[in-house]
């Protein structure tokens, strides 16, 4: 059985995507914020990175996953798996089968911005998962979690969060974000963590920038998102995809560079903004981490780092976590 609750305001989308792209558009230097990036159009081109020779991270993840949800399904006998930034739910189905093979799972709750991509997940679990009671919500875990107080009274709950997705957040936002999570967690209650990690900038370069150019479709596609919901005449052509590793931050930066000097109308909230030629705008950071560093983060929101597993070539971690 599978239900969708909406729990974005009535117009939440539209005003809140006017807001960014004002605040962003106007800013110096431009900015938009990630979550733009997926409507249909762009979660499906994100599955299309998910399987690009260049893009290692879902591969690694999807590997320590085959290793280790057995072992994460019986430490933490979940009942309900709640997953934030769901997407395809693809990897997720590792968890799912292993917590049916326990025998403790009830529930799925995908969490996710992009409805088209929870109807789309919601659909194909619950045939390959009969029995299942899945939960969509659609919500912006910028704002309101998603994560329901106390969905299904004191059952054992796992949120996992993976991907690396945290890594499109800056830091303070992830201090907030994991804040907000240990808040919705009880004592028994986990939280599994993707991180992608730091490694020769050559490799993350090129994860971000592969041959064939679906990134920069997906990058673009932020333009065609504010053409199509807010009447901005933007031309995704005159722009050029830019992905760079900034050493400082340990993150990779992309932006969206003006090939040439133009100006766009954004008609929905009455603004004209001025590019100049080579002029760059900020479109998201990716994070990149160490076992240091994501231990110090987690346990500044209430968090202890549990267990810590890597793909045997160290690409990408897996971290389990305890409320304290
Ligand atoms: N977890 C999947 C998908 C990662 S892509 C995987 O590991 O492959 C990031 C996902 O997070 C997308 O599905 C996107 O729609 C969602 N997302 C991004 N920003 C969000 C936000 N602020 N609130 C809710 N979902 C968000
Ligand atoms: N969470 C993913 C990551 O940081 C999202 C992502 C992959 C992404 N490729 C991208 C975001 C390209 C923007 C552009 O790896």
């Amino acid at each position: 059985m599978t239900t969708i609750e909406n729990r974005l305001p009535a117009d939440y989308r539209a005003a809140s995507l006017r807001a960014d792209a004002r605040a962003g558009l106007s800013a110096t230097p431009k900015s938009l914020p990630p979550k733009w990036f997926y409507d249909a159009q762009g979660s499906a081109l994100f599955e299309k990175i998910t399987e690009l020779p260049e893009y290692y991270p879902t591969r690694a993840e999807r590997s320590i996953l085959l290793q280790v949800a057995p072992e994460i399904a019986a430490r933490t006998r979940a009942a309900t798996l709640i997953e934030l930034g769901s997407g395809s739910s693809e990897k997720t189905r590792l968890l799912l089968s292993a917590l049916r093979s326990e025998g403790t799972l009830r529930g799925y709750v995908p969490v996710d911005v992009s409805e088209s991509a929870l109807a789309a997940a919601g659909d194909a679990l619950a045939a390959d998962y009969p029995g299942l009671i899945v939960h969509a919500v659609v919500a912006d875990f910028g704002a309101d979690l998603g994560i329901p107080a106390s969905p299904d009274g004191d059952v054992t709950r796992l949120v996992a969060f993976l991907g690396s997705t945290i890594g499109n957040m800056v830091p303070a936002e992830r201090g907030v974000f994991l804040r907000r999570v240990r808040e919705r967690l009880t004592p028994g209650d986990r939280f599994l963590l993707g991180t992608d990690l730091v490694k020769d900038p050559a490799v993350l370069v090129a994860a971000y920038d592969d041959e064939a150019g679906v990134t920069a479709a997906f990058n673009k596609n932020v333009l065609s998102v504010l053409n199509a919901e807010l009447g901005a005449d933007f031309d995704p052509d005159a722009f050029e995809h830019v992905a760079v590793w900034d050493a400082a931050h340990e993150w990779i930066e992309m932006r969206l560079r003006a090939r040439s000097a133009q100006s766009v109308t954004v008609r929905d909230i009455g603004l004209t903004v001025d590019f100049a030629a080579g002029e760059e705008m900020r479109t998201e950071v990716s994070a990149k981490f160490r076992e240091a560093g994501v231990r110090a983060e987690l346990a500044a929101a209430g968090l202890e780092l549990r267990s810590w597993w890597t793909d045997p070539e160290g690409q990408f971690a897996l971290s389990l976590a305890a409320p304290v």
